[in-house]
């Protein structure tokens, strides 16, 4: 599993956070990954940490609630995918691995391409999906159901099927790893390793992976894998937690500690535990975390954070990924103005 790298397509949330570590449905998109190897029957798991390793650890721990058992290997820059693996040689020995990026999400796990690589015959196996930008990843070139070339963010692509961050491997990727030089961005590519077991005749598959695939570096990628876990929860409103004034529409999940009081949810939507709705409107495919107060304000198709507070906003809040501990009020002071502090690289559409 790999969960380090800077995330700059997430800032400025990645100043201070993990962008492995950003809920989606209010679980870490890591998490994610975690269980789709246990489910797969995968339980020992190294991840590769980079400056984020305290707050992976912190939130993994040594792997006991997912059932497996997590080692970390720190990295100490991102020097590429292909690094991530050099450095887990000790670890892995020569058993056949799943390399997992720790920022993409299957929806549906990965336990069929996993059987299919326990019981084919190939070398190494990478997961391909077909996107509507081909020329933006690794593309894949099939013969016979065999990988014979992979060609990176090509202009012209030869198929939309796309690279995606899930590849399984035996040990004679580590012929390859150690003779691999940087690339012109100084990383070693795990483009480059597929090609040299392919050159070096080892056979590589290439499932298409069968449901919704998420590569989660950015806001709107965030925002769609947040839709799509949220339309297949099942609700789940304890009664105390609304009161007489307030309803609950659809496939709403609201944590027993939470707290809605004349307001609205309309899912599918999820309320954080110790968060409190008041006198507002939480719209469809919209997620609260923890510790929020959304107060006298209306919002949908989102992601909060924990402990963030929006109060009193006089205009709905859509399309948004608002991070952790944010405070948004209206102020009751004149002059009237917008009166911000933000951190760098945030971003904000006033009307
Ligand atoms: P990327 O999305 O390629 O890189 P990044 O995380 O630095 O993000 P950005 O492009 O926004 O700056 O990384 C894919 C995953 O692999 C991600 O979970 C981070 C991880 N990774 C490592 O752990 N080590 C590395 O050396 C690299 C390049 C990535």
């Amino acid at each position: 599993m790999l969960s380090g790298g800077l995330g700059t397509r997430l800032r400025p949330l990645t100043y201070t956070g993990a962008k492995q570590l950003v809920p989606i449905a209010n679980k870490p998109v890591l998490f994610y990954a975690l269980e789709s190897l246990v489910a797969a029957g995968i339980t020992e798991i190294a991840i590769v940490v980079g400056d984020t390793h305290a707050q992976i650890r912190a939130a993994v721990g040594d792997g006991s609630q997912f059932g497996a058992r997590v080692t970390y290997i720190e990295q100490d820059a991102p020097r590429g995918i292909a690094h991530g693996i050099a450095i887990a040689r000790d670890f892995l020995g020569d058993s056949p691995f799943v390399l997992f990026l720790g920022d993409n999400f299957l929806r549906e796990g990965i336990v069929p391409y996993v059987e299919r690589f326990r019981q084919g015959e190939c070398n190494a196996q990478i997961l391909l999906y077909p996107v509507p930008n081909p020329q933006d990843f690794g593309v894949a070139i099939l013969e016979d159901g065999r990988v014979v070339r992979v060609v990176e963010k090509p202009r012209e692509p030869p198929s939309d099927l796309a690279v995606i961050g899930i590849y399984m491997f035996d040990h004679h990727v580590f012929e390859i790893v150690p003779r691999l030089r940087p690339s012109a961005r100084g990383e070693l590519e795990i483009t480059d390793t597929i090609q040299g077991l392919i050159d070096a005749g080892y056979r590589v598959e290439a499932p298409i992976v069968q449901g919704a695939w998420i590569d989660t570096g950015k806001k709107a990628d965030m925002l769609e894998a947040n839709r799509l876990i949220l339309e297949i929860l099942q609700r789940d409103v304890p009664a105390h937690v609304l009161d007489g004034d307030s309803q609950a529409h659809g496939k709403v999940v609201i944590a027993a500690e939470a707290q809605v009081v004349n307001s609205v949810i309309r899912g599918p939507a999820i309320i954080g535990p110790r968060t409190r709705i008041v006198n507002a409107y939480v719209g469809p495919f919209t997620s609260i975390d923890h510790d929020c107060e959304i107060v006298a304000c209306e919002i949908e198709h989102s992601i909060v954070l924990e402990g963030t507070r929006l109060c009193d906003i006089p205009h709905r809040i859509e399309d948004s990924l608002i991070g952790r501990h944010v405070e948004i009020h209206r102020s009751p002071h004149k002059p009237k103005a917008y009166k911000l502090m933000l951190g760098d690289y945030s971003r904000v559409e006033v009307v």
